[in-house]
């Protein structure tokens, strides 16, 4: 799968549970070595399973292809001649892989469009296609590479770059949630505040690029460890995340929150989520192959939705806590566990020394050790 290969990296696989997506249970495989992220998301989905569950919707899968087109005298008249030539370049896309087009996906459109640049205006030539079930990337680039010398022929222009563009926004995984007020109330804060709180927190990411960074970060935890898990390049779905928050120019919280009828706590998230159940490592990797199995999705499009609900269950569960008792508190047993494991603390002390540490909320390797010590362990 790769070059110059020495070994392998794994990751610690988990089962995120309480999943209600569309009147469909699911448990969803997350590959993630964060501590309480797999936690967040199974509490956030257990709060929107108290109002009815997640209600998700995805655009049929297309993706964008860009061929670069250079050295124009007119690049608007350009534009009008592969306009007119779309019917010859649609045919000549869909040679390249007759079984996506049979399973009724295949290029679908084009759209010439003439952008400004640092070395002048360029025409740049997307590709609308169709990938069904996978993600992609190796359809498009392969289709865009075949058409090139066409559009040469059409435009009389030189073709430089043929590439997918991750900015997949015409690929859009939705879901929505409602949190009743009186599941949110806990450890002293009444429901009503924990949403005012919750609002509070929204609005900080919509005014703050700073803010909504990391707000996008904790949504991206649980959408990447499903990626990760099933095989999908969580890059790909990172950098279309991150485009589409600053769409309209400013850089923005990929979820929006509200107050909802009798006060109910309403969320909704929007983003482009390119993956694939088929192609890629998807298959190729026995792990992925069996976190699919275990998700029971029979699409591209299906698999899209849930990690829609679990990038909005993870954001819900980061705001629930950082809005009230803080993330600290519910990280300090793993991280106090990771902290006793990287000194070397044998198998037997572990439990005990986790346990004091976090008592006494001094969660740091030195004291692991004294602790040990205290406990008659030599190291
Ligand atoms: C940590 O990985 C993610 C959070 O920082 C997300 C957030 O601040 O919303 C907790």
């Amino acid at each position: 799968m790769s070059e110059n290969v020495v070994g392998t990296c794994s990751l610690p696989l988990a089962i995120a549970t309480n999943f209600l997506i569309d009147g469909k249970d699911y448990l969803v495989p997350m590959a993630i070595e964060e501590s309480s992220v797999v936690a967040g998301a199974s509490h956030g989905a257990k709060l929107v399973r108290e109002g009815g569950g997640f209600t998700t919707e995805a655009t049929p899968p297309l993706m964008i292809g860009q061929i670069q087109v250079l050295d124009l005298a007119d690049p608007y008249e350009a534009v009008e001649r592969l306009l007119d030539a779309k019917g010859r370049l649609l045919e000549e896309a869909n040679k390249v892989d007759p079984v996506i087009v049979a399973l009724g996906g295949g290029a679908q459109d084009i759209e010439p469009r003439v952008i400004d640049s640092p070395r002048g205006p360029m025409l740049v030539l997307h590709l609308l296609y169709d990938v069904r079930d996978a993600m992609g990337a190796n359809v498009i680039n392969t289709t865009l590479e075949a058409l090139a010398p066409l559009v040469e022929e059409i435009t009389g222009g030189r073709v430089n770059l043929r590439i997918i563009s991750n900015l997949a926004d015409r690929r859009l995984a939705r879901a929505q949630a409602t949190v009743p007020q009186e599941a949110l109330t806990f450890d002293g804060f009444e429901g009503k505040e924990v949403v005012e709180r919750i609002l509070e927190a929204h609005a900080f990411a919509q005014a703050d690029p700073y803010r909504a960074a990391t707000h996008n970060k904790g949504v991206m935890n649980g959408i990447d460890g499903v990626a990760l898990a099933t095989g999908n390049d969580w890059r790909a779905i990172e950098a279309g995340a991150h485009a589409y928050a600053a769409r309209n120019g400013k850089y923005s919280p990929l979820t929006s929150w509200h107050r909802g009828e009798e006060g109910n706590l309403g969320g909704s998230i929007e983003l482009p989520i390119s993956v694939g159940i088929v192609g890629g490592a998807t298959r190729a990797n026995p792990t992925a192959k069996v976190a699919l199995k275990i998700l029971g999705v029979n699409s591209a499009r299906e698999l899209d939705r849930v990690m829609a609900a679990v990038g909005l269950a993870q954001n819900l569960a980061a705001l629930r806590a950082l809005a009230t008792e803080g993330i600290q508190r519910g990280h300090m047993a793993l991280h106090a566990r990771n902290v006793a494991l990287s000194v070397g603390m044998p198998e037997k002390y572990i439990d005990q020394v986790v346990d004091q540490m976090v008592e006494e909320r001094k969660i740091r390797p030195d004291r692991a050790q004294e602790i040990a010590r205290e406990l008659g362990t030599s190291r």
